[in-house]
């Protein structure tokens, strides 16, 4: 995991966050153990803004990559995700291990199933 966890800080830096000035990193593992990182990007349009979870699930789809192994989050202070990016952690990774970091190293190991309990997912759409 060292190595996930060093991807989601690394990414960080790339943040763009002018309005906040919050840096997060995330890092995903996929099923064939390839890394992919993405980072918040803030809009001027506050709503607009994307969470470095989501940014780097959504480039490893696009990237051709659907099942996923755990996920690493980096922050200064060791935040948690919010919760839509609970729903789509959760939507598109299933339950997996969740790495929350900050400047110091891991904070926490927890789960997505732990981060939403009596989740709504695509089992209730059949
Ligand atoms: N942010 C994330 O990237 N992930 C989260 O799970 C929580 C919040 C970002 C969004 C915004 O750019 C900044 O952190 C402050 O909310």
């Amino acid at each position: 995991m060292e190595k996930l966890i060093k991807a989601a800080r690394l990414v960080q830096k790339n943040s763009h966050a002018p309005y906040s000035n919050y840096k997060v990193g995330a890092a995903v593992l996929t099923e064939d153990d390839t890394i992919v990182s993405g980072c918040n990007v803030e809009s001027s349009s506050y709503g607009l803004t994307c969470c470095a979870e989501r940014v780097a699930i959504y480039t490893a789809l696009a990237q051709g990559h659907n099942k996923f192994k755990a996920l690493a989050l980096y922050t200064k202070n060791g935040g948690f995700p919010c919760g839509a990016c609970r729903q789509v952690i959760w939507d598109l990774c299933g339950n997996i291990p969740i790495y929350i970091t900050d400047k110091n190293g891991v904070i926490e190991e927890t789960t997505s199933k732990d981060l939403l309990p009596k989740a709504f997912d695509d089992s209730m759409l059949k």
